[in-house]
């Protein structure tokens, strides 16, 4: 345990947010130019957006979120950072209300495995991203993928998130989506967070985690977060806590084609165009 130097969190409202500085560190590793514009996809708390904003030197950033809450507490974030490039709105990441090409670069954190559930809507997603990135921008897409956890207490913790709520996808599914929806991947890195909820912070952490889906969502039939723990615990207390979001996986990927949209494809495809 020393040696991956986890870090025991006794205040789980509070790991998140700082992560151990992985966000920033992500940030710093992408090659934008200052004066660019930048979209933060599934932005929550906004924390990521406000990290471009502070490495990137854009000209804006632009966090989006289906959940109201979540962009509420961005814009509050943001007052807090005194930040005056970001701006934040409540917007679907699969129907982006952006014309196309007007991105520099689109990032999104830890956001995949939550937007989406499968691989069409992965696909999807990818696909949606490439429309409003320029010919050549960036894509800074970090996620977990499952077969890189490390430990059994970080396997539990995907596990927990699947079980509530979670898609998570492979590096080789991850690489597939990206090449098919015009990408070229760059770079794939990994960044532990350390973090490891001792038994009580994750008992919050799944409270926290159900209730969530109400809030966010509207979902009525959300689970009851203490069966959720009752039926978890024993393991959790087995292994001494819970390595959550303890391994990040970062691609960094360029878009090299457009995608035709399938309207121009029908169009393509109308005897009057083969005349
Ligand atoms: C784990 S949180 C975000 C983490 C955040 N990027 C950060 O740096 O802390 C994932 C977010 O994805 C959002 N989300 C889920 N489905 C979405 C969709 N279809 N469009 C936009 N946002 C979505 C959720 O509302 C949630 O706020």
């Amino acid at each position: 345990m020393g040696e991956r130097s986890l870090r025991v969190i006794r205040q789980f409202q509070n790991y998140y947010d700082d992560l151990n500085g992985v966000r920033q560190a992500i940030v710093r590793c992408i090659p934008g130019a200052p004066g660019q514009r930048w979209l933060d996809v599934g932005t929550g708390d906004g924390w990521f957006a406000l990290e471009m904003e502070r490495a990137l030197f854009p000209r804006s950033v632009v966090g989006i979120d289906v959940a109201r809450c979540e962009v509420e507490l961005a814009r509050q974030h943001a007052r807090d950072f005194n930040s005056r490039l970001s701006a934040f709105v409540q917007m679907d990441a699969y129907r982006l209300g952006f014309p196309t090409g007007a991105f520099d670069g689109v990032g999104t954190f830890l956001a995949l495995q939550d937007i989406c559930l499968d691989l069409p809507s992965m696909q999807r997603l990818f696909e949606e991203v490439n429309r409003v990135l320029k010919p050549g921008g960036w894509f800074a897409l970090a996620t977990t993928t499952p077969e890189d956890a490390e430990t059994p207490s970080q396997r539990l913790a995907l596990e927990i998130y699947r079980y509530i709520r979670a898609g998570f996808f492979t590096k080789e599914e991850i690489q597939e989506a990206l090449a098919r929806t015009g990408f070229r991947i760059e770079r794939i890195e990994f960044y532990p967070t350390g973090v490891n909820l001792d038994p009580e912070e994750a008992k919050a952490f799944i409270q926290f985690e159900c209730d969530w889906l109400e809030r966010a969502y509207g979902w009525r039939n959300k689970f009851d977060w203490q069966a959720v723990w009752g039926y978890f615990e024993p393991r959790i207390r087995a292994l001494g806590g819970l390595e959550v979001d303890a391994k990040v996986t970062f691609f960094l990927a360029r878009k090299i084609a457009s995608l035709k949209r399938v309207s121009e494809v029908v169009t393509n495809l109308s005897p009057e165009a083969n005349d």
